[in-house]
């Protein structure tokens, strides 16, 4: 038996791969960067929490990848931020193979009814979600397009799928995500750049921990479970890390233009008419 580990060069992925991830400093993000590190992609994390990011290199530094992520502060609602990462990773690695647009926001609760939704929250959550995405694209185009190749890929959301939970902007830019993957898709795949979308059910991240009140990651998982379809199992970051791997690998050489949707099958039932049929027969 030889004594290959999991991330051996001959089972890498990305090797040779060049990475951008915003939203990489935590959640989702984090664990995609420590993902596509490990299978030998060079990976800046691009993001506003400075702190976290650079204490993800930190910790990393002293393990085989930690040559392989570095941190540049960015902050996806800027054009000019966005411009200036992908400047910065193409002068350091000399080209950028994968954008992993992921930063997103879910805002506050004051747009959970549209009658009291507020200007300043609306337009925080579309200029992180949606025109964050469009900055992203735009500067990843303009290096892959001569370079006749690359791979996008966002972050939508199970919102983008089923409706009536979360507020009204924040479904309203993850169902936007998907449009911009499908017609980015066919303006880019002229040029060999493949472009996809995920779509996650809810993973204890940050993000929504805060949502729930502060709950504890524990909390949040069991919470999740309880109104998920498929039991048994905690859909957790590195489950979305696997999927996103995947889809900027060459295993999905001839994938683009889709959104995949990792919730176990919720958005597939329709829970109203079984828990009308319980109350009527009960
Ligand atoms: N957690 C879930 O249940 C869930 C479900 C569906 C979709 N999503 C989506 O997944 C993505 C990642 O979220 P997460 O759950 O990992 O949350 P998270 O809060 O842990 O991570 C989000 C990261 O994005 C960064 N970010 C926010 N605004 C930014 C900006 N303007 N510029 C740069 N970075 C910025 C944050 O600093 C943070 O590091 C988001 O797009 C979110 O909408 C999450």
């Amino acid at each position: 038996m030889g004594s290959y580990s999991e991330f051996s060069p001959i089972f890498q992925r990305l090797a040779g791969k060049v990475a951008i991830i915003t939203g990489g400093a935590s959640g989702i993000g984090e664990c995609t960067a420590k993902l596509f590190a490990k299978h030998g992609a060079q990976v800046v994390i691009a993001d506003v929490q400075d702190d976290l990011g650079k204490s993800i290199c930190e910790e990393l530094k002293s393990n085989e990848f930690g040559g392989n992520i570095s941190y540049v502060h960015c902050d996806v609602t800027k054009e000019l931020d966005v411009q200036n990462v992908v400047n910065a990773t193409v002068s350091k690695y000399g080209t950028l193979d994968i954008m992993f647009s992921n930063a997103g926001i879910a805002g506050d609760d004051s747009d959970k009814s549209i009658a009291d939704a507020e200007y300043d929250n609306m337009r925080k959550i579309i200029d992180a979600n949606l025109f964050g995405a469009i900055f992203c694209a735009k500067h990843a185009a303009r290096v892959m397009i001569p370079a006749k190749k690359g791979n996008i890929l966002f972050t939508s959301s199970v919102a983008s799928v089923s409706h009536g939970v979360v507020s009204h902007t924040y479904v309203a830019t993850k169902h936007a995500i998907v449009g911009l993957t499908k017609n980015l898709c066919v303006e880019l795949g002229q040029n060999g750049i493949r472009v996809n979308c995920i779509s996650p059910f809810g993973v204890a991240t940050p993000m929504l921990r805060k949502g729930m009140g502060g709950m504890g990651k524990r909390e949040a998982e069991e919470f999740v479970s309880s109104i998920a379809n498929l039991k048994e199992v905690i859909l957790e970051a590195d489950d979305i890390a696997e999927a996103a791997l995947y889809l900027v690998s060459d295993d999905a050489k001839y994938v683009s233009g889709l959104n995949l949707v990792i919730d176990g099958g919720y958005s597939t039932t329709n829970v109203a008419l079984m828990e009308g049929t319980k109350r009527v027969m009960s």
